[in-house]
């Protein structure tokens, strides 16, 4: 008798699960080796609406709550039981600690009941890698590009030069541009998060009476300062007297600072490509990038420079699963062609703080096959 051989096995173990609960987004996504999607579901915390900003501990709590039957009505909607799954992934930082260790700990979980590799994702390499996703960007999103990542807890500049190889060229010095947006929106009385009411209010006013300056904008380098320009807001409010804000000048004040915003971030990443000649392409990710004003700007300064700019679906710029679930498969395939193991270790503790240049340590050149 003809015996045929077992099927081979594949290259790399696939498809993944993956957990995102490193803020106030408790999400969970099946992606197949390909990129195709087989489900993804996010939980958008609505806890934190009377605090006016994201409360740790009210997060945390939440992810535990609700991550249990996410991951089941995903499978459910991926029409998979748990066993086809070939790995498990979380991010495991940077992010508010007590998020992480819930989604970590329910990856782990998995990962042990269903002897799958685990994968621990870099939150900030996911936004990195997410325009890499087959589809996505028209033409791929080959290596090097430069990302700009804007939202309520980041902003950067990025070289994204391969996997696991990325370099910071510049960040803010204070706030986020996503938590100016949400501090501005405060000060106008609008409800939290700020930047989409922002951008709804300022397509009604008139920015000219109410200039305001663009801290940075022009010094060497590409990192970001909103602290002064969130102060001048204030003094721009300050003759109002509480309650007695006419619209025609909430208006106003509002486009001002999202014409400063988008004007500030511009002039940064237009210094971040000088420090980066070899990039292919700009992508901007995170919140703030949905930011019609900010995007007109970047696709301005990418075509002067003869780039494509491109910018993943607003549910994929924001925190998602599915980023997490492409960023470890892209990290399975880098650590099958170097010859290295694919789970990371069940000890890997989850950590609030994780630069992207120690991601370099996973694939060290020792490991290079030949
Ligand atoms: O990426 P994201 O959903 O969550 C994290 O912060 O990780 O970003 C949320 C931020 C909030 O600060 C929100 O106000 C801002 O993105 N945002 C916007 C817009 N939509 C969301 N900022 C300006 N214009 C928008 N249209
Ligand atoms: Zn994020």
């Amino acid at each position: 008798m003809i015996m045929s051989p077992p099927p081979a096995a594949p290259a790399v173990p696939t498809p993944v699960l993956a957990i995102e609960s490193s803020c106030d987004d408790t999400a969970c996504a099946i992606v197949a080796s390909d990129g195709t999607i087989l489900a993804e579901a996010v939980l958008s915390q609505s806890g934190h609406v009377p605090f006016g900003g994201v409360v740790p501990e009210i997060a945390a709590r939440a992810h535990l709550a609700a991550l249990p039957a996410l991951v089941r009505h995903t499978l459910d909607r991926a029409g998979m039981p748990p066993s086809g799954l070939g790995a498990i992934a979380a991010s495991t930082g940077p992010g508010l600690i007590g998020g992480l260790i819930v989604g970590a700990g329910v990856a782990k979980g998995l990962a042990v009941a269903l002897d799958r590799p685990f994968v621990a994702v870099n939150h900030i390499e996911a936004h990195a890698l997410t325009a890499r996703l087959p589809g996505l960007v028209p033409g791929g999103a080959p290596f090097p590009y430069l990302l700009l990542l804007v939202s309520g807890g980041h902003c950067q500049c990025i070289a994204v030069e391969g996997v696991g190889r990325y370099r910071k060229l510049g960040g803010t010095i204070d706030d986020a541009a996503g938590e100016a947006f949400d501090k501005v929106a405060k000060m106008l009385g609008l409800g939290w998060p700020g930047g989409p009411a922002v951008e709804a209010l300022a397509a009604e006013g008139d920015p000219a009476p109410y200039p305001l300056p663009r801290p940075l904008f022009g010094r060497p380098g590409c990192d970001f300062s909103f602290s002064g320009l969130k102060t001048a807001v204030a003094q721009k409010l300050a003759p109002f007297a509480a309650g007695a804000l006419p619209r025609a000048a909430a208006a106003g004040i509002a486009a001002s600072f999202q014409n400063a915003v988008a004007d500030i971030v511009a002039d940064r990443v237009a210094h971040a490509l000088d420090m980066m000649p070899q990039a292919t392409l700009l992508v901007a990710a995170g919140g703030v990038a949905a930011n019609t004003r900010l995007r007109a700007c970047l696709t301005d300064l990418a075509a002067s420079r003869g780039l494509p700019f491109a910018a993943p679906p607003l549910r994929l710029c924001t925190d998602n699963a599915v980023m997490v679930a492409w960023a470890a498969i892209e990290t399975l395939h880098e650590r099958h062609a170097r010859g290295l193991p694919p789970a990371d270790d069940l000890d890997l503790l989850p950590r609030p703080r994780w630069p992207l240049e120690q991601m370099a340590e996973r694939f060290p050149t020792t490991a290079l096959p030949g």
